[in-house]
């Protein structure tokens, strides 16, 4: 069967997932599906949306409804972000460009991360829309305030610093595999990608694959070799004067991924950041933390009128974003479901994931009685 008759058989990102598991070696579906220890908090993050309970109003106009908004400083034809996510080259070979080029084509936000396996200039050559671009406070500041300076000579939109990576979190279904920095070589892990043999082909085609935003700091032309200096820079001791100095030197719209707490994200608007992104990590750093859906109506209600909240983790349908929406949320982000989209089929399979999501999202709206992205309210949620 072509690509394009297995992605018309998609009709939701659970389908591309699945999709994605036949395309994928087991150990790199792991990779990207998993997630820390006992990985209840990934899913939890599904599990909350699920368990909040709309309350629809009918015999109102929803014969067109509006998703278009606006979130940090762009506009945008519907909320949505996609998040940025590490070694996307892995999944397939067109990498962050085709996620990028998505994004673009549905006029929605694109998030490239610093461990990112294109570089920044290369993505903002290919994607003219709006780009933010995540960063991590090295223990060498110089790196992160190079990066700040690459992208506006690039042309971001945005940036986006990621404050829940102090150390890494456990990820046991790569700890099993042997996936990962180092890669633990064995015959089971061998046989996995043997079974996959035209992603093997892909990927040896590929190249060797790199991170060439920090290449030139690690001093290692290996990708294994830059992803121990990426864990040897994460710094713990990072501090919110050392958040204050990198806001400052972007000068433009600034978010801090990784909220959980009203209190941290009243630290987010007092040092002068312009969003706060509700999120776990997907999940895969703090097992057992609070999922974004319930964290986000007590950060809407401490920042909402003063800056920006946006919703990271666990959105699988268009109705989930509805929720956020409903919860104070001006926009979500989502990760996992446009890699599967990638893993699945490249550039159309992103597109595919990313136009699932939105008529999902334009019919809940309409079945729900929303007319407008920008003023749902809380009541449409049960017991609110
Ligand atoms: C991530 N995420 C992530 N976040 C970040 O700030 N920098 C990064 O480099 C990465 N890398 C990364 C790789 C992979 C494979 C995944 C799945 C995730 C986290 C990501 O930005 C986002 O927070 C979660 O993916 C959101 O949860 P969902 O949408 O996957 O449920």
């Amino acid at each position: 069967m072509s690509m394009t008759a297995h992605l018309a058989r998609c009709h939701n990102i659970d389908d591309l997932r699945v999709l994605a598991r036949c395309r994928l070696p087991r150990p790199v579906f792991d990779f990207l599906d998993g997630a820390a220890e006992s990985e209840r908090t990934a899913r939890q993050n599904t599990v909350a949306f699920d368990d909040t309970v709309l309350v629809p109003r009918f015999l109102i106009d929803v014969s067109s409804v509006k998703t278009a908004t606006r979130v940090l400083g762009q506009d945008i034809e519907w909320p949505l972000v996609c998040s940025p996510t590490g070694g996307s080259r892995i999944f397939h070979p067109d990498g962050e460009l085709a996620v990028a080029r998505a994004a673009g084509r549905a006029r929605i936000f694109y998030g490239l991360s610093t461990t990112a396996t294109v570089s920044l200039e290369d993505i903002a050559a290919v994607a003219p829309g709006p780009k933010l671009f995540q960063l991590y406070i090295f223990k060498d500041r110089d790196m992160t305030r190079e990066l700040i300076d690459r992208c506006k000579q690039a042309g971001y939109s945005a940036m986006c610093l990621t404050v829940d990576v102090p150390v890494v979190g456990k990820r046991e279904r790569d700890l099993r595999s042997g996936f990962g920095v180092p890669t633990k070589w064995s015959a089971p892990l061998v046989a996995s990608f043997a079974r996959r043999p035209l992603w093997s082909l892909a990927y040896l085609r590929n190249g060797a694959l790199t991170m060439p935003n920090v290449a030139h700091r690690a001093g290692a032309d290996s990708l294994p070799a830059q992803t121990r200096y990426i864990g040897q820079q994460l710094d713990p001791s990072v501090s919110w004067r050392d958040v204050r100095e990198m806001i400052e030197r972007w000068g433009g719209p600034f978010a801090i991924k990784g909220v959980l707490s009203a209190d941290d994200a009243r630290r987010v608007a007092d040092v002068g950041a312009s969003a706060v992104i509700v999120s776990n990590h997907g999940g895969r750093q703090l097992d057992g933390a609070m999922t974004p859906i319930d964290a986000l109506p007590a950060i809407a209600a401490a920042v909402g009128q003063h800056i920006e909240v946006l919703l990271d983790g666990g959105v699988r349908r268009g109705v989930h974003v509805l929720k956020a929406l409903a919860r104070g949320a001006k926009a979500c982000s989502i990760g996992r479901p446009y890699l599967y989209g990638l893993s699945a089929a490249g550039e159309p399979g992103v597109a595919k994931a990313l136009r699932i999501l939105h008529t999902e999202l334009i019919r809940a709206m309409q079945l729900a009685g929303c007319t407008d992205v920008r003023d749902i309210a809380p009541d449409i949620i049960a017991g609110n």
